[in-house]
């Protein structure tokens, strides 16, 4: 699950992806990560943190990372919230096996629209939609993989 600051978005999606595997008994790993490294180490955004709450998600054991090459090695889906995340992983692939491990998150709920999950940061508003548009991706990932 891959996003800018690897605090808002992607956070979330590896909670809420970490929660189904759980709930359907799969043996699959899920790991976030942003592709800027501003954040690194840190907490999710508090904001994060307490809309994953509510819907009974602890992301509190999360930190920050930045994406690396390696990430395309030890994961056989790369699933971005944007279409700049999209192109910035897309930059670190070695060759177009891993170009073909990437995707628009989103494109699992509306295949071919390249749907954006909208960044949450500069607003207050957005965090519960954004895991709502997550929760959805996710249990189509598993619908379609497991
Ligand atoms: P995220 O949100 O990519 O969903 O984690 C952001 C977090 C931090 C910044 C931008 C987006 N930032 O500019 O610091």
């Amino acid at each position: 699950m891959v996003c800018l600051g690897n605090i808002c978005r992607s956070p979330l999606a590896e909670g809420i992806m970490q929660n189904k595997i759980e709930a359907h008994g799969l043996n699959w790993e899920v790991d976030s990560s942003g592709t800027g490294a501003y954040h690194a180490g840190e907490l999710p955004d508090p904001r994060s943190i307490k809309v994953a709450k509510e819907n009974n998600i602890d992301i509190t054991n999360q930190r920050a990372r930045q994406f690396q090459k390696d990430d395309f090695k030890n994961f056989d889906l790369i699933l971005t919230m944007d279409a700049t995340n999209f192109q910035n992983v897309k930059k670190l692939a070695a060759n177009s096996e891993e170009v073909s491990k990437i995707q628009m998150i989103m494109n699992f709920v509306t295949p071919g629209m390249n749907q954006v999950v909208p960044d949450p940061y500069y607003g207050n508003d957005g965090f519960g939609n954004v895991f709502e548009m997550l929760d959805i991706a996710c249990e189509r990932i598993i619908e379609k993989h497991k």
